[in-house]
């Protein structure tokens, strides 16, 4: 049986997240389209409005934000926990489920000064049916 693997990549086109299937050459294979979790959403509260919005299985709360044009959530580093655009404050119902910040997640939040209780970033929160309904507050800069 063979083991090669293929991955599963994103990449910016214009500010919209492109899922798509990497070969293991590093070959683009053929768009992706997550499916959508059955009846799952996700909150984004900012400034002056509630968004809520569909999710896909698997999509951080990050690619759900930026394919949806989310204000104040840019993602400037494509998910890699290096730029500190995507910040949110995750309501207290689903911090427990939506896990711990790690160690190099806390170090970006503390960038910015003494993070907010329940502080993450929102490119390391991975959407799964545990997290259905999740209610975050974008962080404004
Ligand atoms: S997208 Fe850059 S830290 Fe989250």
């Amino acid at each position: 049986m063979s083991s090669r693997k293929y991955f599963l990549k994103t990449q910016f086109i214009g500010d919209n997240i492109a899922p798509f299937v990497s070969s293991p050459a590093g070959n683009r294979v053929m768009p992706y389209e997550a499916p959508l979790i059955s009846g799952a959403s996700a909150t984004f509260i900012t400034e002056d409005r509630t968004i809520e919005l569909d999710v896909a299985d698997g999509e951080t709360l990050m690619e759900v934000a930026v394919r949806n044009g989310v204000p104040g959530i840019t993602g400037d580093c494509g998910g890699g926990g290096a730029c500190g655009t995507c910040q949110v404050v995750i309501a207290e119902a689903w911090r427990e489920a939506a896990g711990e910040a790690s160690d190099l997640e806390i170090a970006m939040l503390e960038a910015d000064g003494e993070p907010q209780p329940g502080a993450r970033l929102a490119c390391q929160v991975q959407m799964a049916s545990n997290l259905r309904g999740i209610v975050v507050t974008v962080v404004s800069h």
